[in-house]
Formats: C-alpha cells, structure tokens, sequence
C-alpha cells in the first residue's frame, strides 16, 4: 500500500521559537520515515506582512538548516521553498475563485492580525487560499501544525469538497495532525496567549537559538501561579502548566512523572532543572545549525 503523505512547512519569518520546534518541526522529525513528506518554508506566506528583503534571504536560510539541524533528512523527506514551486501560486488562484470573500475576512487570524496594526492587504487575506493550495497540490492525506492553524486546515477541508462538488472528485481532504501536548505553547511573560515571533517581548518566547545566558534568564523571569505547587492544571495554573508542558515535551517524559517528581519541590528547582533539560535539546540542535550555516 502506497505512504501516506504528508505535507507542512514553516514561515521565515525570524524568531523561529519553541513553541515552533514542539508544535511543529519535531513532529516532521518524527513523521519522515514513515509517510511520504513534503516540507517546505513558507516564503510567500511571509511576505504577506511587510519584511525586509536582505533579512528574509537570510531568515529563509536560516529554517533550511534548522530543518536539517533538527533532524530532517533529505533522504527521507522532500524539503523545499514554497516560491520555487509556482504551481502553488496558480492552484491558489483556483481555489481562490470559489472563495468568498467574507468567509476569509472572518477568519480568526486574519482578524488577529488586523487588530494588531499589520496592513490588511489582500495577500494576508488569502493567506489561507495559498495555505490550502500548498497541501492540496500534493494531495496530502495529513497536515501536522499547531493549534493555531486548525481554521485553516478546516478551510482546506472545506475548499477541497467545494471544488470536487463543483467540478470532479479531485482533491483528498487533509486532517490536521495535532499533538495532545504542545501544540499550543503559551508566553512565558503571559500564558493567557500563545507563545508567537511577533510577541512585542523577547521574554515571551524561548528562541531555538537563544543562548544558555537567554535561555535561563527568561525561564528564571518566566510568569508562574500563586499556589506554590508544580501542577498541570490549565485553567487554574496556566503558567506552571505551560512549563510543565514544554518540561515534558523536551525531556520526553509524561506530565505525570514530571509532578511526581517534582511534588515538594519549588517554582526555583523546578525552573533550574527545565532550563537544563531545554539547554541539552537546543544546544545539540545549535551545534548542528552552526556547522551547516557556515
Ligand atoms: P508559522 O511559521 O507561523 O508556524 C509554524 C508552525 O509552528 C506552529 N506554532 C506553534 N505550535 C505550538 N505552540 C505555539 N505557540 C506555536 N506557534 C506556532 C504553527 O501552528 C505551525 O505549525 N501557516 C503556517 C505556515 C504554512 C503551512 C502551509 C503549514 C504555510 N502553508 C501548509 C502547513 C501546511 C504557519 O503558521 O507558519
């Protein structure tokens, strides 16, 4: 029986950060050997909002080989830029001529988007159009993402029945492949809202570049909740949970064992012992990535 397949990628946006690696990259780690993969860096989602040429040149390169000091193989998986591959432009704009317009002026991230100040330019509102063209061209049975991308993989879904409705049977709908844990990585200075690039604060996110200097000084600044117990509860101690989220995912260990172990012990061991576990992932990665950027 043919692989499944599978298809993702990453915008070179800057800032590439852990909730990024957990939500995403190590999920494409993972799945590579087992289906057939496409993953490719999104360059023409990020031009969507106002980037400087020079640095998104060198932000592109920059995911190339975080792909491959992560741990993507160009044996096993297929890596590429969106924009050398136009034929995602001109399925983008099929798809584009049975999109409403008013369904995509509603969509959450747009309107996010909008309200935070970026230009409301009509690239940004397609920007789900080329996100479904990008997984239908390779008739992709599944779609590994974060949380936050679930509209848009419900989109997909939806344009694709469209289409085959109107015209033929043509386009698989893809699922979206989201983890139980970590697909939505909170701030670390507001676990109300997710961990993002564009966090006005560089004490929101752990950078997967960030130094062991960063990387302590922003788990130590890190938000936390008034009981003084290591929990996972996320309604009623978001921020210990986020950590305790980000502790498991790293070390690879089951929330439960993380609490246990952790059960008369402080915010301050437990947040010296996650910046270790984060620096051993990282560092391991960093020493990849600088090799291959020089
Ligand atoms: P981007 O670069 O914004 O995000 C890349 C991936 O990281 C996930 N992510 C998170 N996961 C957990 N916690 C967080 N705080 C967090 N923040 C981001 C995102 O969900 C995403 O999986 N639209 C895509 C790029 C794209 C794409 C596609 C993806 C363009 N075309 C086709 C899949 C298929 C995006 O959000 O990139």
């Amino acid at each position: 029986m043919a692989k499944e397949i599978i298809v993702s990628g990453v915008r070179p946006t800057g800032n590439p950060h852990i909730g990024n690696y957990l939500g995403a990259i190590k999920q494409f780690v993972k799945l590579q050997k087992k289906y057939t993969t496409y993953f490719f860096i999104a360059d023409l989602h990020a031009i969507n909002e106002p980037q400087d040429p020079k640095k998104l040149e060198e932000q592109t390169l920059e995911i190339a080989a975080l792909y491959l000091a992560c741990g993507l193989e160009p044996a096993n998986t297929t890596l590429f830029l969106q924009s050398h591959i136009p034929e995602h432009l001109e399925l983008a704009h099929i798809l584009s001529t049975i999109t409403p317009v008013g369904e995509l002026s509603r969509m959450t991230q747009y309107k996010d988007k909008v309200a935070s100040g970026k230009p409301a330019n009509l690239g940004l509102l397609a920007y789900p159009v080329l996100m479904a063209a990008d997984i239908l061209i390779y008739n992709a049975d599944a779609v590994p993402v974060g949380e936050d991308q679930l509209q848009h993989l419900e989109f997909a879904r939806m344009v694709a029945r469209k289409f085959n409705t109107r015209f033929s049977e043509t386009f698989k709908e893809p699922k979206a492949l989201i983890q139980k844990e970590g697909a939505r990585i909170m701030g670390l200075d507001d676990p109300s809202k997710k961990m993002s690039k564009s966090a006005t604060s560089a004490n929101n996110y752990i950078g997967i570049m960030d130094s062991e200097e960063e990387i302590r000084r922003k788990i130590k600044i890190a938000v936390t909740d008034s009981e003084k117990n290591i929990k996972y509860n996320p309604e009623t101690k978001p921020a210990i949970s986020n950590l305790l989220v980000i502790y498991s995912q790293m070390a690879g260990e089951e929330i439960k064992s993380v609490e246990a172990k952790y059960k008369n012990k402080s915010y301050a061991e437990f947040k010296n012992d996650l910046v270790e576990v984060i620096i051993k992932k990282f560092s391991h990665i960093q020493r990849k990535y600088n090799a291959l950027a020089k």
